[in-house]
Order: structure tokens, then C-alpha cells, then sequence
């Protein structure tokens, strides 16, 4: 990566560098084009990318300012992506039942009025074997966050792991911030939906905690970042402390 590039884009590559490598056994398993949807899928980053491997991709967000973006970055590439205005209670209507190979949901679960449901309507988009993408913000990352700013108390409301709620459905509302999961959460809610998580990711381990000037300053800094973090996504040692957790369920 060109050491020009901003200290947050660097992070960024991070994060999705990591999940795109996981997500490509994946979307190039079969060797035919795919019915992918990327629900709540923004201006489309990720989407592009997997339409340029020759998938059939559907966005479906809210969002008519994402969609436009979505729609001038996919004619900039050249790429056909389907954006779809809907959210997740509408999802079934957009795209219908049993219409996707693969689903998309990345950072989504943590704005939606509920989560469960969210995943079950998800399941029924699915086709039988059809694989569910879940990328969610994960709580302890952000208890350590805050601690390391020195907002003691607020890392301390946010530990409270409760796998219990979750399964009730009963999680907090997503607040200003966004609600963030535990791994143990996230398993009970794919466990209700009748998905069973086939594996899970700790994705940017590091890489929120690296100051800036390390990745401006040092050559390769960027670079090496990536590389300890792919050494790390699998390590179930170190993953309650990643900012993301992605999951790839069925
Ligand atoms: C944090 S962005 C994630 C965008 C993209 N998936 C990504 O990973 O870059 C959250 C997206 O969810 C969309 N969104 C908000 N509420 C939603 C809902 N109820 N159902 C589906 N998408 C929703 C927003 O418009 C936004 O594009």
C-alpha cells in the first residue's frame, strides 16, 4: 500500500482487507455467478467489488444518498450493481424468500430496531446452504477503548456480556453510537435464527490502537499492521479485543 494514503484509510484496508479474504473462498467456491444481497450495503465498497467477480449483487439500504453514490461508483468502474431503496423489514418484499447465495450484513445488526428479527428475515432470504456475511461492532473493544482514554466509568457500563438478553431479543436499543456485541451474543442470535456460525473472525485487533504517526511515519508500517493482523484473525486468544467480529454462518 502506498505510504501516501491517509493513517485512517490504512486502518481501513486493515479491516477490510481481513474480511474480503475470508469472504473470498466463498464467492469463488462455486465458478458460477452467485445471487448476492448486501443488506444495509451503503455506497456499496464491498458490493463493487463482489460484482467485479462476475456475481449478481442487490444493495438494499434506506439510505437514496448511499444508493446514488452506490450506483456512481459501480458506473465508474465499470460494474452492474442492483440498488434497491429498503431496509430490513422490507427485505423479503425487495428481493423476495429464498432468493440469495449469500448474504451481506455488515454493520448493520448494530442500527437495527431489532436484531433478531433482522437474522431470521435474513435466513428466509437465504437459500437452503446459502452463507450469511455478519460483520458486527464488537462491545469489549470498545471497553477498552474507552479505558485507555481514561473514561473509567464508561467502560465500565459497557461490559455487561449478556448472551441471555440477546436471545430474548431484549438487547439494548443501538443508542447514538451504534450497540455493539459480544461473541457469545452474536452466537446466541445466529443460534435463534437457525444459523449456525461456520467460522468467526477477529477483525482490527490492532489496528485502532496503533497511533496514527506510526503508520505516517514508519515505512511498511502499514503493511506490517495487515500482516500481524491476518496472523491474529483466527487466534481465539486475542479476539475479544478485535473492534469487529466477522462471521460466516449457514
Ligand atoms: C455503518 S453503515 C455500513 C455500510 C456497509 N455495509 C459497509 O460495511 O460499509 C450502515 C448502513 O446500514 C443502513 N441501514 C440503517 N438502518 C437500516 C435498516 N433498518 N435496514 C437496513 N439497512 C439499514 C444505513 O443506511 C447504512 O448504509
Amino acid at each position: 500500500m502506498s505510504e501516501s494514503v491517509k493513517p485512517a484509510e490504512r486502518r481501513g484496508a486493515a479491516r477490510t482487507s481481513l474480511v474480503w479474504e475470508a469472504l473470498l473462498p466463498v464467492l469463488e467456491a462455486v465458478g458460477t455467478p452467485l445471487d448476492v444481497v448486501d443488506i444495509g450495503g451503503g455506497t456499496g465498497g464491498f458490493a463493487v467489488r463482489v460484482a467485479g467477480l462476475g456475481h449478481r449483487v442487490t444493495v438494499v439500504d434506506p439510505s437514496p444518498d448511499a444508493l446514488a453514490a452506490l450506483d456512481r461508483r459501480a458506473r465508474e468502474l465499470p460494474v452492474e450493481v442492483a440498488g434497491r431503496q429498503g431496509d430490513v423489514s422490507s427485505l423479503v418484499d425487495v428481493v423476495g424468500a429464498g432468493s440469495a447465495d449469500v448474504v451481506l450484513c455488515h454493520g448493520v445488526l448494530e442500527v437495527v430496531d431489532r436484531p433478531d428479527v433482522a437474522l431470521a428475515t435474513i435466513r428466509e432470504v437465504l437459500r437452503p446452504g446459502g452463507t450469511l456475511s455478519l460483520l458486527v461492532a464488537q462491545r469489549f473493544a470498545a471497553v477498552v477503548a474507552r479505558a485507555m482514554a481514561g473514561h473509567f466509568a464508561q467502560a465500565l457500563t459497557m461490559l455487561e456480556p449478556d448472551a441471555g438478553r440477546a436471545a430474548a431479543g431484549a438487547l439494548p436499543g443501538p443508542g447514538r453510537s451504534g450497540r455493539r456485541f459480544t461473541e457469545a451474543e452474536v452466537r446466541t442470535l445466529l443460534a435463534g435464527a437457525g444459523l449456525d456460525a461456520l467460522a468467526v473472525h477477529g477483525i482490527r485487533v490492532f489496528a485502532d490502537l496503533v497511533p496514527g504517526a506510526v503508520l505516517d511515519l514508519e515505512p511498511g508500517a502499514s503493511a506490517a499492521l495487515v500482516e500481524l493482523e491476518r496472523a491474529v484473525v483466527d487466534r481465539p486468544e486475542l479476539r475479544p479485543l478485535a473492534t469487529q467480529l466477522h462471521v460466516l454462518a449457514r
